[in-house]
């Protein structure tokens, strides 16, 4: 039996292509769902639209600090992998769902499988990267999104574990994007998503962000995560952001329409590392909002700039980048992230050792 345990957004979006091609070696899994992301257009909407079977067991451990959420999950998945006990469990991602899944079966030994190991951003002010670095060490394969993490994980001593398979958030995409089509008379528009803890953490950072928000040139579409939109009524902005000209707020959007959305965008504007990733999928550069160098592959080619909103000569690049942003064709995209066959090349390592 092999265990998925996931509980966000991202998750779910790179749980899909590996639970399929599982399904196609005949293996029996279960879906453990922590419930750190709980309303429907966060979770359940990605198991509809991405055929996903829905969660065996939901935990409903969301909500709190860093600390009560970690520990509620890992009590709950203590009982629930002691009963079903798991020849494999498979982690995804930096969350704390995946810090939880980590120390909890490392305890039980129950070998561990982790998809998107290895980033770093060398600064433990990050919330997700305690979760990387402690989730890595922990795990018995490591699956890399780009060759940068391969590195990390061989300088950290990992190698032996490690193997780069490509970004299997690119398989995800490739397969939505295939079938999405694009009218012709959709206008170009700006992407935006924000929900970063250290960009929602002070009303001085938040306002910092809608200023910017206010100097960019053209419509600015922003499916808005759930924390963004409490904090923005908790620091008394929403009616500020709702004002502002030629920016449009949403609810979070599912999977097929955030492809249509990066599709159509001649600039992606985030704090997210899965989207500024999938910036270059979908041919629109990045400004990345966040002090972190996830993916620095894309920084050397000045796809993506990075800036601190509350820095005025940053953004005054920022918006000099944006200005210069145009959609850009698939020949001309960068190539860092694996070819769109993760999965399958998950499937084959995990076999050659004897995992599955
Ligand atoms: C979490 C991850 C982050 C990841 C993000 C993906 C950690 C430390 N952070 O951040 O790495 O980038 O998920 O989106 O694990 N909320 C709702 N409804 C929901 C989910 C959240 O209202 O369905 C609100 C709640 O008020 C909650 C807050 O958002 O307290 C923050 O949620 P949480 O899961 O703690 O952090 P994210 O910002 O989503
Ligand atoms: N995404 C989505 N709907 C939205 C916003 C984002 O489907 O309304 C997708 C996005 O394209 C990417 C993933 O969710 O694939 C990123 O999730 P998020 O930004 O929540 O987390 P992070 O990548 O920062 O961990």
């Amino acid at each position: 039996m092999i265990t998925h345990i996931v509980g966000n957004r991202p998750q779910f979006i790179k749980l899909a292509p590996l639970y399929h091609e599982l399904e196609k070696e005949g293996c029996e899994q279960n879906i453990i769902h922590s419930g750190q992301h709980y309303d429907e257009n966060m979770s359940a909407v990605f198991f509809d639209e991405l055929g996903i079977p829905a969660p065996n067991v939901n935990l409903s451990a969301g909500g709190g600090s860093h600390g009560q959420m970690t520990a509620r999950i890992m009590v709950s998945l203590e009982e629930e992998l002691t009963a079903c006990r798991p020849d494999l469990v498979i982690l995804y991602g930096d969350t704390n769902t995946t810090l939880a899944g980590a120390i909890t079966a490392a305890k039980l030994c129950i070998p561990i499988a982790h998809v998107e190991a290895g980033p770093r951003v060398h600064n433990k002010e990050n919330p997700e990267e305690c979760n990387r670095i402690v989730t890595d060490h922990l795990s018995d394969i490591l699956f890399c999104p780009d060759a940068i993490s391969l590195h990390n994980l061989e300088q950290e001593g990992l190698g032996q574990a490690a193997y780069m398979t490509g970004d299997i958030m690119y398989d995800t995409y490739l397969s939505i994007a295939d079938r999405v089509q694009l009218s012709d008379r959709q206008e170009e528009v700006i992407v935006m998503t924000w929900h970063r803890q250290e960009n929602t953490c002070s009303r001085e950072r938040m306002e910092s962000i809608l200023n910017l928000v206010e100097r960019l040139d053209g419509k600015v579409i922003c499916p808005l995560h759930p924390r963004t939109r409490k904090c923005l009524v908790e620091y008394g902005l929403l009616e500020r952001a709702e004002k502002l000209p030629g920016f449009e707020m949403t609810e979070p959007v599912g999977y097929t329409e955030m492809v249509k959305l990066m599709n159509r965008a001649r600039l992606i504007l985030t704090d997210s590392g899965g989207l500024s990733k999938e910036s270059s999928f979908a041919g629109a550069k990045c400004l990345f909002m966040l002090d972190v160098d996830m993916w620095e592959d894309l920084v050397k080619d000045k796809w993506l700039y990075k800036f601190d909103p509350e820095n005025e000569e940053n953004v005054e690049e920022a918006l000099r980048f944006a200005g210069q942003a145009k959609r850009v064709d698939a020949a001309d995209r960068p190539r860092h992230y694996g070819d769109g066959h993760a999965a399958a090349k998950m499937v084959q390592k995990l076999k050659e050792r004897g995992m599955i």
